[in-house]
């Protein structure tokens, strides 16, 4: 479905974009759902709803990009505070996407896996979840992570019970033993975060994951982020030098990832 290298490169090319330097995993804050519904005089799940469109948008763009990880914060520890009804309505949203889409993810070569508490999110959802990641756990051409129920200090303090359940002593604790512990283990480190509906918060996701990525920040809300907005995040991620802490650009040698 790719293609070929070179129609790859001819791809980011018409793009503006350099086909040695795509991320391989880029993570994003979809934010401004509620926002979008407002200015319409519409529910707040009607902004969910036309979320799901961005999230289509994105998923094409990171595939024919050849991103290989892209990580979606879809709900937060925080949002259990929401009114019922609004949770109730995310989880459903979540429940009949899933259903709907798999078959076409899987067909694109997506595989599906979950971060965060998903045990506290309703069974439904739990079951459609389970189906998709076994039914596209042979794809390979790009890992579509849902944060669900997801905090990083969530995360962290069930890494470090798990390192402490497995008796993991104190002298052993390294950087990257504690990445193995994560939820996002195996994944690496996203390059490049997108943040939507310009605000200019990280709001507890990925923050060890994140030590050194690259921040887009969007002022268009989540509904109307589209393929175009997509890869001008991309395009803006190519402009920055990074250096990791170091003087060049190529000193890529973190010590996680
Ligand atoms: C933030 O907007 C958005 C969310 C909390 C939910 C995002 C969820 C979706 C786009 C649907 C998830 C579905 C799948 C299949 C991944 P907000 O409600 O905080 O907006 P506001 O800041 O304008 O109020």
């Amino acid at each position: 479905m790719m293609g070929s290298i070179a129609d790859h490169q001819e791809r980011c090319e018409a793009w503006g974009l350099d086909s040695e330097r795509i991320p391989q995993h880029v993570a994003i804050i979809m934010d401004g759902n509620g926002r979008w519904a407002k200015e319409r005089g519409e529910s707040r799940v009607f902004g969910h709803v036309n979320g799901i469109d961005s999230v289509r948008s994105s998923v094409e763009a990171a595939l024919e990009l050849g991103i290989k990880h892209l990580t979606l914060y879809a709900f937060s520890t925080e949002n259990w505070n929401r009114p019922k009804e609004e949770v109730n309505a995310l989880m459903d949203l979540l429940v009949e996407t899933l259903v709907k889409e798999v078959s076409e993810l899987a067909d694109k070569g997506v595989k599906l896996r979950t971060i965060g508490h998903t045990a506290a999110l309703p069974d439904s959802c739990q079951v459609q979840l389970q189906k998709a990641a076994e039914r596209t756990s042979h794809q390979d051409q790009l890992e579509l992570i849902l944060a669900l129920s997801y905090s990083s200090r969530w995360e962290m303090v069930e890494a470090v019970k798990s390192m402490m359940n497995s008796g993991v002593k104190a002298h052993e604790v390294t950087a990257d033993l504690i990445s193995e512990h994560l939820t996002t283990q195996g994944v690496p480190d996203p390059e490049l975060m997108i943040r939507t509906s310009g605000e200019h918060r990280i709001s507890n996701f990925l923050l060890w994951q994140m030590a050194y990525t690259e921040f887009h920040f969007s002022p268009v809300l989540w509904p109307d982020f589209g393929k175009e907005e997509f890869i001008g995040a991309i395009r803006d991620y190519q402009n920055r030098e990074r250096r990791f802490g170091g003087l060049l650009d190529t000193n890529h040698n973190v010590e996680t990832k």
